[in-house]
């Protein structure tokens, strides 16, 4: 390395010093063992990890972040392993959600404050994913994404089951006498039994194809089972290429341009990925300065098929896509149909389409061609109307036709537990014609916008066979599920928005083609409604809780707390003693 590049290192602000505050930078690192030679120009590689034991998801990130230290180490760089917070989907409550942007605060202010040249993000469960992201985003150092990747296929008596999607069908047959307890057991321990993330079409899969399709993880980085020996060369390969881009400057920003988001707002749509992914997309724009909306989605969505037949929409694993050729294959039929921004740049310095034009496809059962299609015309629909001013959301591929011009009467749930204590209350004046409307579950209102969109049925529906109505709120909606579910209604009820307006017996009407979603209410009647209406009782009086909710910014601006929209990047602070 020439002595300009040393001197551009921004580490060596910390390690080139020869004077008080020189010994006190490398001093207290040589007690792991590093050399004087350490501290004389490599560049420093963050290794920003996940790693917990209450984040069962990322339970093996010990081993990758060991394989990425190799590569860092290969290529000369000086490797250093940091920790942040890790957001377990299934074991935080109330939702991890709400801990998203308290973990990209950790990250982007962890990043800012050591002296390190470039980072390497370990990500896998739904949340980490998008945190770091952000956090990143705004400290804009040159910087690329390893996911997790997801669980081997669960195998129950010897047929697959995936994440999510099989526990909801399993828990109603418990519920219906249909299976044992210890038959339900069982199937706990055959759908988890390797590391990894959910290894359905899940939030954390759909996140990590938004990895690759941005351009911050390398090739191949969505599919790879956790388990399989190739994340691990993957992992390496990120450490090796980490320290190149430091010597080029390849910071995020250059990476993560407006281009990048529309190649992957497409592949959101190809890939039949989760509702969620457009809340942290929105969020990750919001951080790098790109002016994306929701509009953006409902544009560059709408004529794409999705091609993959992966669960929760469909009947394969994200094992089964790995072996099929994987995110490059669904890459490059998109680019062979003019709809990728074939010149956006990816961390391994090469445009996206050389990267994917000769990508094979080994099973086109599992990623089907663009003329034969999985399902057709897949993206993420936009809804407005006088129910959602600034929009709401609806997966059409997950919601049954006959509902997608729908016109019923409202059937309304305050909260989430007058929801669960109504619902299989044989007096309840539903029929499947009803819309099922449920408020205060958005950012601020449960608080951090819980996944509970896709509401349960009533027992006595499901009875009479009923398998899907029309649902509205603005909560999420797991990757994993399914439904007429509109999500994320902005604003939501605990701010105010005309949801909170809405009283049971008003009529509704859902129109998925036209885009809308209408409360046939006149507006005086409204004001009236509105002049008597109270914002619920604030859920905290202090502490992360209030912040949040003093500062969430509504779904169609991708719940972020208001301040942490933009980037600072990272200029070296002041010293500290
Ligand atoms: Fe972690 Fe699904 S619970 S990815
Ligand atoms: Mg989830």
């Amino acid at each position: 390395m020439t002595e300009d590049r040393k001197r551009s290192l921004r580490s060596q602000a910390w390690f080139a010093r020869q004077d008080k505050m020189g010994f006190y930078y490398r001093s207290f690192l040589k007690n792991s063992g590093f050399p004087q030679d350490q501290f004389e120009g490599r560049p420093v590689i963050g290794i920003c990890n996940t790693w917990s034991e209450l984040n069962p998801c990322n339970s093996h990130f010990r081993t990758i972040a060991e394989h990425v230290r190799y590569g860092v180490l290969d290529a000369g760089g000086f490797p250093l392993e940091f920790p942040v917070s890790s957001l377990g989907e299934v074991t935080m409550r109330p939702t991890a959600m709400l801990f998203r942007n308290l973990a990209a605060m950790d990250v982007e202010e962890a990043i800012r404050a050591h002296p390190l040249d470039g980072v390497v993000l370990l990500m896998g469960c739904d949340k980490t994913t998008p945190a770091l992201l952000m956090g990143a985003t705004s400290a804009d150092l040159p910087t690329i994404g390893v996911s997790g990747g997801p669980q081997l296929r669960g195998v129950y008596r010897g047929k697959s089951i995936g994440s999510g999607t099989n526990i909801i069908s399993m828990s109603e047959q418990l519920r219906a006498g249909e299976v044992t307890l210890q038959e339900f057991h069982e199937a706990e321990g055959a759908m988890n039994r390797s590391h990894g993330h959910c290894m359905t079409m899940g939030t954390a899969s759909t996140m990590a194809s938004m990895v690759e399709a941005l351009g911050v993880g390398l090739p191949e980085n969505a599919a790879i089972p956790a388990t399989d020996a190739r994340r691990n060369h993957l992992a390496r390969m990120a450490g090796r290429r980490i320290v190149d881009m430091v010597r080029e400057d390849l910071v995020l920003s250059k990476i993560l341009t407006h281009q990048a988001f529309e190649n992957a707002i497409r592949t959101l749509a190809a890939i039949g990925g989760s509702t969620n992914a457009v809340v942290h997309l929105l969020a990750i724009a919001g951080r790098a300065g790109v002016d994306l909306t929701l509009d953006d989605f409902d544009r560059l969505g709408r004529d794409i098929h999705c091609l993959v037949d992966l669960m929760p929409s469909g009947q394969f694993l994200m094992e089964d896509f790995y072996y099929a050729g994987g995110l490059p294959a669904v890459l490059r039929t998109l680019g062979e149909r003019g709809l990728l921004n074939k010149g956006a740049l990816t961390v391994n310095g090469q445009p996206i389409w050389e990267n994917v034009r000769e990508a094979p496809c080994w099973n086109s059962a599992v990623i089907t061609p663009f003329e034969e299609p999985f399902k057709p015309d897949a993206g993420i629909a936009i809804l407005r109307g006088n129910l959602a001013p600034n929009g709401a959301v609806i997966k059409p591929s997950a919601a049954s036709p006959e509902l997608m011009n729908h016109t019923g009467r409202a059937v309304v749930f305050e909260t989430i537990e007058e929801l669960h204590e109504r619902i299989d209350d044989e007096d309840l004046d539903i029929d499947e014609t009803c819309i099922m409307v449920l408020k205060n579950c958005g950012p601020k209102g449960y608080p951090g916008m819980a996944e509970v969109g896709n509401m349960p049925l009533p027992q006595k529906l499901l009875r009479k066979g009923v398998r899907d109505m029309v649902r509205i709120s603005d909560a999420r909606m797991s990757g994993t599920a399914y439904g007429t579910v509109v999500l994320h209604v902005a604003p939501e009820a605990a701010a105010g928005g005309p949801l909170a307006l809405v009283q049971s017996g008003d009529l509704i009407t859902l129109n998925v083609q036209e885009r809308s979603l209408h409360l046939h209410v006149d507006a005086a009647e409204l004001e009236h409604r509105r002049a008597a209406w109270m914002p619920p009782t604030p859920h905290a009086e202090r502490g992360y809780a209030k912040l949040y909710v003093d500062h969430v910014l509504q779904a169609d601006k991708g719940a972020d707390l208001d301040f942490l929209v933009g980037r600072t990047g990272s200029p070296v602070p002041r010293d500290n003693h």
